[in-house]
């Protein structure tokens, strides 16, 4: 397989193998001006989503996730702007469009169609005057020519795809009637109502408790499966990739920092920062004290720099026990180390 992330030459956009790319984003900056201070909140950021497969973003909060997702889906609010930088979709007729360079005509008929989104709170999306039904029968017939009846008996069967009981019941409930796992349900038969070739889902689970989270995760999968569709999958919790992704990027301070299929990620972390991330994963077998059962998390320390000062060299150097004088004075490019994986430290190797 080509070194993807070294050579964007070599990725075969357009092709229909199982290596074919659904997202290559290559180079993206989206700056915010606030007055007269310019927040560079994704600052050259390359990710691949590969067809049928689920790319997980993680970072902490502020390192430039939403960011990153709302540039893809070109709704920015108005400070932002995509300064450089390339979002080479591959459509469902397997034409390749720059989502950066875009016309908002063709914008509006990619989101939704071909791509579409859902959100950590689904009340953001959900509208509390209409009722669920509603709501999925119109985002039906905003795409497609259907009769009402037709987009009622499909709206009825999302609900039945996203696994909600008594779906035609439910069809004339109101969003806040509903218990915070079936609102999200809800968004997921919303997003798909309109088979998108990439889901991009921005902390879907955050606001879930564990279980629930739990059963969104495993649709999602099953979804997926049925569907075909790639996802690009956000979350600042690196169990969750574990659970979901195929591939991951680490996101931080703006930047990918390191980017790999996720059992080598997990296996053979190459940046500090990924390192540092899974050493704060809880388990439950290693974190207990044998005396109080008192967790022993070990969280990095130290917090992300503000992206409106970001330091000179690499922005991790400050809590980074690898750190050396080179560190701070030039910031590494993102360094092919094997076959999709690659990183952005000068000490890789010793990590
Ligand atoms: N509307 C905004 N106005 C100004 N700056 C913003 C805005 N939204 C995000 N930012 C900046 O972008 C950074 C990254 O934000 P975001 O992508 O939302 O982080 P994440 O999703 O990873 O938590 C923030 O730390 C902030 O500096
Ligand atoms: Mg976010």
């Amino acid at each position: 397989m080509p070194q993807m992330h070294a050579d964007p030459a070599t990725t075969g956009l357009a092709s229909a193998s199982s290596d074919a790319v659904t997202l290559k984003v290559t180079g993206l900056r989206t700056h915010f001006r606030i007055g007269s201070t310019i927040a560079k909140a994704v600052d050259d950021v390359d990710l691949t989503v590969r067809q049928g497969k689920t790319l997980a973003v993680v970072g902490e909060s502020g390192s430039g996730k939403s960011v990153t997702s709302l540039s893809i889906m070109r709704l920015l609010a108005p400070s932002a702007t995509i300064v450089d930088g390339t979002m080479a979709f591959t459509r469902r007729d397997g034409t390749v469009v720059d989502l950066a360079r875009a016309k908002n005509r063709v914008m509006r008929r990619i989101r939704g169609q071909e791509i579409a989104m859902i959100f950590q709170e689904p009340m953001t999306s959900l509208n509390p005057l209409y009722t669920v039904g509603d709501q999925i029968i119109e985002m039906i017939r905003l795409h497609e020519t259907i009769s009402r009846a037709d987009a009622r008996a499909r709206a009825r069967r999302m609900l039945e795809l996203v696994e909600i009981a008594s779906p035609e019941r439910r069809l004339d409930d109101y969003p806040h009637s509903m218990s915070g796992g079936m609102r999200q349900r809800v968004m997921i038969a919303l997003a798909l109502a309109c088979n998108p070739f990439l889901l991009i889902a921005d902390e879907p689970t955050t606001a879930l408790d564990v279980t629930i989270q739990a059963q969104i995760l495993e649709l999602l999968r099953r979804l997926q499966k049925e569907m075909g569709m790639s996802i690009l999958f956000i979350t600042h919790n690196l169990g969750v990739v574990a659970e979901i992704a195929d591939d991951v990027a680490v996101m931080y301070a703006g930047k990918v920092v390191e980017q790999a299929p996720v059992r080598a990620l997990f296996k053979a972390p190459r940046h500090p920062y990924t390192k540092g991330l899974i050493a704060c994963i809880p388990d439950p077998a290693r974190d207990r004290d044998a005396a109080g059962g008192r967790r022993l998390l070990s969280p990095i320390p130290g917090s992300v720099p503000s992206v409106t000062n970001l330091p000179g060299g690499c922005a991790y150097a400050d809590r980074c026990p690898l750190v050396v004088a080179k560190c701070r004075e030039k910031n590494p490019p993102l360094i092919g180390v094997e076959a999709l994986h690659s990183t952005r430290c000068w000490r890789h190797e010793d990590v």
